[in-house]
This record gives C-alpha cells, structure tokens and sequence, in this order.
C-alpha cells in the first residue's frame, strides 16, 4: 500500500511534491483541535502526521495513534512527548541545521533593533514626531564593545556568537543552563580562544545582552525568572528567538516596567501567540511574530527535511533526523 500523510497546515511545494510523489497525502483544509487531531492519528488512516510546532502531539495523542512516525516541521519538537513516542515504537523527525543562519539573523536584529530604539524610532517617523536632528533624539546603547551572553551553545547560538563578534562584542556562555558542563576548547574549535565560558549566573550577571539558545524542557522552562532578571544589570537586554516558556513573561513585563534590565528583543512568547498583559504596551521591547526561520529558501529547505522525514518513516526506515532513532 501507498504511504499515507496527514500534513495539518500547507508546507512549502517543494516538501508536499515530494510527499505527493511518494504516496498518499492528506492536507487538512483548516487547523485541527487537539481532539480532531487525536481522532485522525487514531483512526488508523495515516502513516505519518507531518505536523506544525502548534500541534500537541502529547502522551495522550502518542497513547491511541496508529502512526509509524511524527515530522515535525520545525527543529524544536516540545510540542511532542519524545519519550512517550519512543515507548510506542514511534519515530519522531525535526529540521536541524537548515533554519541557523535566519534564526541567528533574527537574533542579531534583535540585539540591534533594542539598542538602537529601532521600533520607537520608526514609529516617531511613521506618526510626523521627526521634527529634525536633535542631540539628544533616540539615543540609544551601543553594541559593539558590549558583552553578548549565550544561554546554551549549540549551532544557533554559534551563529549568533560569530555576528556578534564581527560587530565588536565579546561573547561569554553557559553551555547548557542551568547545569553546568565545560566544553572543551576542541569541542570550540572556531571559537576558541574567542569567547568565554563562565556559569551561568555570571553569563546573566555580565551580559549587556542576554540572548537565549536553549530547548524547551523541563529544566529550562522559566529559565529567565524574577531572580534570574534582578541579577542582569540595569542596562541590560533580553533576546529570545528559543521558545517563550524559557522566560517567565510575566516576571518580564514587571522588569521591563520597572527598569531593572532596559529592555527585550523577542521573536517567541510564553503563550504564543497570545502576549503576557501589559508587554505590547511596553515602549523597550521589540516583538517579533516567531519569525526565525521565515525565509523563503529556508521554509523551502524545511519543507524537504520535513517530507524526508516523512518518506523514510512511512518505508519503515530511519530518517535524515530522527530525535528518537
Ligand atoms: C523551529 O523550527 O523550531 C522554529 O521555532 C520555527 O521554525
């Protein structure tokens, strides 16, 4: 018999052609609720689901479906219980290496757009307030000279670290918050000598920006907390393009309101897409819609990955990138 996908959202052609070329493929016509998604995983009429990061495929999900595997099209894959999948025989595939440039990009647009009030300065041009040069309009910090602090340092962060030290910054790290682990100058390799590991309480304590490269898992859900934020200093910046979990949001807008970092980049949300109150209202902020890795030749080479993915686990084989082999 023909594979069978069920893809819940349109990916880009190049992905569904080669779905289309290999079997059967079923495109949901709108995005499924939790239960609709568990009944069609159930039903025994898939072979693969090709699912979004938005779709929960949870314990409960994995429990009833009769599926030989999940692609996730994305390289983060919180939405789906690994370990319960991995129990069932169920392999899971993600979208590693094709979306780190675009998502470091986002990162350093971050750090630039806090520090130089890019979002309050288009919108005093947009609203007829630019009146003219002045000494003291839309001051903003520097960025070259300052500290970039890398929670985690994996591909995307090392895209990061290498922008930030061709713009002049020094980059320090914690490897992988909030354990502690030392990775050795051959596992730096381009890096070292270039940048400093330090723990991670340092890395927030001396970072003028704090960007965050962690998974979503248990031990770095509200990583950035309350205390984590009173110990960054004043001047600070926090950037996010991980998963908005990582932040306690809420701890955030309170910091953010009452001066005790400066302000915060962010291209992902606790709740997404809903915003914690109060953080639109917040002039410090640059708020991204999860953008990372929206281009189009990379959504295109996710797209490839994904039905990669999808075509080796519907034939019973391994994937490219199975987070579960
Ligand atoms: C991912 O892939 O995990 C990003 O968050 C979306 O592309």
């Amino acid at each position: 018999m023909a594979p069978r996908f069920l893809v819940t959202e349109r990916i880009p052609a190049a992905g569904l052609d080669l779905l289309h070329d290999a079997g059967q493929v079923t495109l949901l016509p709108a995005v499924p609720s939790a239960g609709e998604l568990r009944a069609l995983c159930a039903s025994g009429d898939y072979d693969v689901l090709l699912s979004r990061l938005g779709d929960c495929v949870d314990a409960e999900l994995l429990a009833a479906a009769r599926l030989r595997g999940v692609s996730n099209y994305a390289v983060g894959f919180n939405n789906i219980d690994v370990p319960a999948a991995t129990a069932r025989g169920i392999l899971v595939g993600n979208t590693p290496g094709v979306l780190t440039d675009a998502t470091a990009d986002i990162a350093m647009l971050l750090i630039l757009g806090t520090a130089r009030r890019v979002i309050e300065a288009d919108s005093l041009v947009r609203s007829g307030g630019f009146t003219g040069w002045t000494p003291e309009l839309m001051v903003g910090a520097d960025v070259s000279g300052q500290v970039l602090g890398l929670a985690g340092f994996g591909r995307i962060a090392r895209a990061t670290a290498r922008r930030a030290l061709a713009f002049g910054m020094g980059v320090v790290f914690s490897p992988r918050p909030p354990a502690e682990r030392h990775v050795s100058d051959a596992e730096l390799g381009e890096f070292a000598g270039k940048v400093r590991q330090l723990p991670w309480g340092d890395v927030a304590a001396r970072a003028d920006f704090l960007s965050i490269h962690v998974p979503l898992n248990e031990s770095t859900h509200h990583l950035v907390d309350a205390a984590v934020l009173a110990a960054m200093k004043p001047t600070a910046f926090l950037i996010n393009t991980a998963r908005g979990p990582v932040v306690d949001e809420a701890a955030l807008v309170q910091a953010l309101r009452s001066g005790v970092i400066a302000g915060a980049g962010l291209d992902v949300y606790e709740n997404e897409p809903a915003l914690a109150p109060g953080l639109a209202e917040l002039p410090n902020t640059v708020l991204l819609p999860h953008v990372g890795s929206a281009t189009a030749p990379v959504r295109n080479k996710m797209a490839v990955l994904a039905a990669r993915n999808a075509i080796a686990m519907a034939k019973g084989e391994l994937p490219p990138h199975a987070v579960n082999p």
